[in-house]
């Protein structure tokens, strides 16, 4: 088991393209999943992406199989483990909602996403995943994915009035047990 730092914003390799993954079941690969999923636990964290632990490479996992302390009232989305993903939005409707991200700590802003998208990718093995989303499960691959193109949430907000503390704006979550 191995718990990785995970990298702040500011930090310049999460700015960074990710490298396509290109060989698959290979041993280093299967170490960075394993990496990336005890990170992502040991943090509670719904998603978590390669680049975020300083690694080049276009992976993110999301999801658990039990309800999120971080994200308490949102809904079971499945453990996915996703490699050289592409999203395209379905229609143009889009929903706002708060967001937070191990490499912003302690903020949570409010950020627009595509409300529904198909996504493609591959496991860990090169199994070719596909897949129709909406709302939640949704937010969450967008966020992952955008980690892989050198961008954090913040960047996609348009209202700064709409971004701060998450101590301050939702102080019945209990201040640092969250992040
Ligand atoms: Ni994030």
């Amino acid at each position: 088991m191995t718990i990785r730092t995970i990298l702040k914003m500011g930090d310049p390799r999460l700015l960074r393209v990710a490298r396509p993954v290109s060989a698959f079941d290979t041993p280093e690969l299967h170490q960075l999943l394993a990496d990336l999923l005890d990170t992502m636990q040991a943090a509670n964290g719904a998603g978590l992406a390669a680049p975020q632990i300083g690694e080049d490479s276009a992976m993110v996992v999301f999801g658990s199989d039990a309800p999120n302390p971080r994200y308490p009232d949102a809904p079971i989305v499945p453990r996915t483990v996703l490699i050289n993903p592409v999203i395209t939005p379905i229609g143009d409707e889009e929903q706002l909602d708060w967001e937070g991200c191990l490499s912003v700590p302690g903020l949570r802003g409010m950020v627009p996403r595509w409300q529904s998208v198909h996504y493609s990718g591959y496991g860990v093995r090169g199994e070719r995943i596909e897949r129709t989303v909406s709302g939640f499960h949704a937010r969450v691959v967008q966020h992952e994915c955008d980690h892989l193109l050198g961008r954090l949430y913040p960047m996609r907000m348009r209202d700064f009035g709409q971004f701060g503390f998450t101590e301050v704006l939702f102080p019945d979550m209990g201040a640092g047990a969250e992040e």
